[in-house]
């Protein structure tokens, strides 16, 4: 085996031990049965459903798809398809038992680490021959789409925390970083021209980042940074809630059957408001990215403001394009991976960092905190780029294309820093707020 190849297998090991560390801990560690197996909410399944289905797409790509070997639990391939089970009805299901739920994980791990070491990998391949087919080895790639999967899901049972009610029990690890530089409260101009946007060879790239295809946009101006929960809070406070002017048709008549009046989970006290953060009472900070909000009311704040939401095209283009030699980049500060100095991920915070926090994450042209802290809606609807071609299955993008989904972007502080970069895209109903959403505005620059 070749160097290259051991390095990357030590690599992926270490990843698959650190995902499953990190769901454990969202689960077994932390949770009794009761709290295990209930309903938090309609919106999402129980912490044990998610659990197995991890092991179980494990299972079925390591194990079966890769490894070529016979299903474990041919039995519970039903339960944890998430198409033929709608979310709200999961928890009448047969489910494994939490202890169930480990011994089986437990048995897929042990069986992918056994594949993994006699796998070929194969090599990344260059860029000309990309452009054909995708293999699921090459360059290791259904081991990150395994890895990826397991910390979506994470990130998805961080969101049933939220919404769990009783006692704390999630711990904050690390406090904001020590010294934030003043928000900016402005904005940047980006240049008209052409850039690129997608990926032809990134090897954790899903199919909905590809292919690399040029994009030619006019000059616009994005926000500097996120919108704040003080600056949102400005906009409750002026009424925006009761102001049809500032809402979609359809955001209109999301807010008045909700009967919102503010982002998800705030409270009026006294003068101010303050929120529920996983089970703890505290003061609304100002200086935080808002979050939990839907695309209806990034949507009508963004209008309020005299602006709009960015295109998705308009918000790659501020994360990656390096004006200085016409390049796109893997992330705003470079082609290096996230460290904490550079972004906001990973769940070392419970919530986002304040604006002016990551200086050493912004984009070449200026532009902050694009990746981590919260998902930034976009105005685009999700759909495949020019040429798309599904891989490895249908089920992962494709049959959510052009059906309403709204474009987020750039990872929240919940996003593991191997599930997210500059061309990474998730999506979700515009009526979504439970999910770690927040948004920066963009407005045209006219042209010249
Ligand atoms: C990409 C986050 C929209 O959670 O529905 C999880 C990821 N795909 N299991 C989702 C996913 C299959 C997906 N999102
Ligand atoms: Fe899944």
């Amino acid at each position: 085996m070749s160097l290259e190849q051991e390095r990357a297998k030590e690599r992926i090991a270490a990843e698959l031990d650190r995902s499953r560390r990190r769901s454990n801990g969202l689960t077994l560690d932390t949770l009794d049965e009761g709290d295990l197996l209930a309903q938090h909410s309609p919106l999402m399944s129980p912490l044990v459903w998610d659990l197995a289905h991890i092991g179980n797409y494990e299972e079925q790509w390591l194990l079966r798809a890769a490894g070529g070997r016979e299903a474990l639990r041919p039995d519970i391939d039903g339960l944890y398809d998430a198409f033929e089970n709608p979310r709200a009805d999961r928890v009448a299901l047969p489910l494994l038992r939490p202890e169930e739920a480990r011994d089986y994980n437990d048995r897929v791990r042990r069986e992918v680490l056994d594949t993994l070491d006699t796998v070929d990998l194969g090599p990344v391949p260059r860029p000309r021959e990309a452009a054909g087919k995708r293999s699921l080895l090459e360059a290791g790639f259904v081991f990150h789409m395994v890895i990826q999967h397991e910390h979506m899901h994470d990130e998805t049972m961080l969101a049933t925390h939220q919404l769990r009610r009783g006692a704390p029990v999630l711990l904050e690890e690390g406090g904001p970083p020590a010294a934030p530089s003043p928000p900016a409260a402005g904005e940047v101009l980006v240049p008209a021209g052409p850039f690129t946007m997608g990926t032809d060879d990134d090897p954790w790239s899903y199919d909905n980042e590809r292919s690399a295809h040029t994009v030619d946009l006019d000059a616009y101006w994005i926000d500097t940074d996120p919108v704040t929960n003080a600056a949102y809070t400005e906009f409750v406070a002026d009424g925006g809630y009761r102001d049809p002017r500032w809402w979609t048709d359809r955001g209109w008549e999301w807010r008045r059957q909700r009967d919102a009046v503010a982002p998800a989970f705030w409270a009026r006290e006294g003068g101010g408001w303050t929120r529920r953060r996983f089970g703890r009472q505290e003061d609304v900070p100002p200086e935080q990215p808002v979050q939990h909000v839907s695309f209806h009311e990034a949507q009508a704040y963004a209008r309020w403001a005299g602006k709009r939401l960015p295109t998705e095209a308009e918000w790659e283009k501020a994360a990656r394009f390096d004006p200085a030699t016409g390049r796109s980049r893997r992330f705003p500060w470079g082609d290096e991976e996230p460290t904490a100095r550079h972004a906001n991920l990973g769940q070392r915070a419970l919530g986002p960092h304040p604006v002016g926090s990551h200086p050493d994450g912004a984009s070449p042209l200026g532009v902050r905190q694009l990746i981590g802290d919260v998902w930034e809606w976009t105005s685009t609807t999700f759909h495949g780029y020019p040429g798309f071609a599904s891989f490895p299955y249908r089920e992962y993008s494709e049959v959510f294309f052009d059906d309403g989904y709204k474009v987020l972007r750039g990872g929240s502080w919940a996003t593991h820093p191997t599930a997210v970069r500059s061309t990474f895209r998730n999506w979700d109903h515009p009526v979504r707020r439970q999910i770690f959403s927040g948004f920066r505005c963009a407005r045209d620059a006219g042209r010249d």
